[in-house]
């Protein structure tokens, strides 16, 4: 498909720009008339505007949002990948997680607090790697509902010693129907029985092609037990990073996605999110879902306070006022009013659906009865 600009879009659909920014926004996409967008997320967003007709009175907190969003567009630079790891059940996933965690991320662990957050980031010789510790089908679903765009990169774990199996084939479809690039990470060399090259073939009936085959899928043999090729893993992953280019504005306002959240006893609601654009800082005021606040307080993966987070890097957050959904997007304002006005407006909105829902459910209930 052709990739199309927001203000082209919205002359084809007699539009205005505002409103095309607007349904694109609650779409978790931020895009600016100026903007290109591409075939699937237009065709997505012409759907949204074709359910609802797009409220245009000027006082609507959300059309002040959007308005606000669009002045983030300060200069743009180099961001990290975010990587998201798939693979069949058993293949080593979480092994492999945890040897390039426990391995290489760059702040001293000792002393501090080491916690699960559903995401961390490492520095390589190379460069920053954000990856994603969410089961990689739950990252893709959420993603490809909203339209959004969080993972750059799948790294596609297969066991050497098994080989291509039902969820291989499901992470390899999913990957291309998101046209996120796959780099294989053939895992469990330091085993006896380890057939890489069975992999290889195997991958070859599903159209990936490794480039010692003469493809273009990067295939790494690696080991998650001994760390044997693990770094060529990373190397693997910054050069395909380089390939697509990936930038954001690294100043001003941030905007993202929450990743996970919870509600812990002492401190409240915690988000962890990962910034997408501009940077997070303490004591930023925040649209975060149907909630909002001023963050109180960011910790880092491993559970030192942070001042602020930049482009795809993952942080957790204190001081929301409730606990918010993975999936929905944070956005910074600059005051306590606009972030309040939006979140209550959400929430009414959403109180709305809920009720229309269920006065369905009853009709139904009722007509079955009948
Ligand atoms: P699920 O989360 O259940 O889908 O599995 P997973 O993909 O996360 O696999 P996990 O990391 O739990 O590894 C499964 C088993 O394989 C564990 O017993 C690991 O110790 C083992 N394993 C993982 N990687 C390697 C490896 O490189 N070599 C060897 N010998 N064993 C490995
Ligand atoms: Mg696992």
């Amino acid at each position: 498909g052709e990739a199309i600009t927001v203000a082209d879009l919205a002359q084809k659909l007699a539009l205005k720009g505002g409103d095309v920014v607007k349904a694109l926004f609650k779409m978790g996409v931020m895009a600016t008339i100026t903007q290109t967008i591409d075939h699937d997320t237009a065709v997505l967003v012409v759907e949204e505007l074709g359910h609802k007709a797009v409220r245009a009175d000027s006082d609507d907190a959300e059309s002040e949002l959007v308005a606000h969003v669009a002045e983030v567009q300060g200069e743009q630079a180099t961001r990290p990948p975010v990587v998201t790891i798939m693979g069949h059940v058993d293949h080593g996933k979480t092994s492999l997680l945890d040897y390039i965690r426990t391995t290489k991320v760059a702040t001293g662990e000792a002393g501090g607090i080491t916690q699960h957050i559903g995401a961390y980031h490492v520095e390589t010789p190379k460069g920053v790697i954000s990856f994603l510790d969410t089961p990689g089908h739950a990252a893709f679903t959420s993603m490809r509902a909203r339209g959004a765009k969080l993972t750059d990169i799948v790294v596609l774990v297969v066991a050497a010693d098994d080989g291509v199996m039902p969820q291989t084939v499901e992470a390899v479809q999913h990957a291309r129907a998101a046209k996120v690039p796959l780099i294989v990470a053939i895992n469990k060399i330091d085993k006896s029985t380890a057939d890489p090259n069975r992999i290889k073939n195997e991958l070859l009936e599903h159209q990936v092609v490794a480039e010692d085959f003469g493809g273009e899928t990067q295939m790494v043999e690696l080991s998650a037990k001994t760390g044997m090729g693990v770094d060529d893993l990373l190397d693997a992953i910054s050069l395909q990073a380089e390939v697509l280019e990936l930038r954001a504005v690294q100043d001003g306002r941030a905007t993202g996605t929450v990743i996970e959240s919870s509600l812990d006893k002492g401190r409240g609601p915690v988000a962890t999110v990962l910034v997408q654009q501009g940077r997070l800082n303490r004591g930023d005021y925040l649209v975060c879902g149907v909630q909002y606040g001023r963050v109180r307080a960011l910790f880092d993966e491993n559970g030192q306070a942070v001042d602020g987070a930049g482009p795809s890097i993952p942080v957790q957050v204190l001081g929301l006022s409730g606990v918010p959904d993975a999936g929905d997007d944070f956005v910074v304002v600059d005051d306590e009013r606009l972030a309040k006005d939006v979140a209550q407006q959400r929430e009414a909105k959403r109180r709305e659906t809920r009720l229309v829902q269920a006065a369905g459910n009853r009709m139904e209930d009722i007509m079955a009865q009948m």
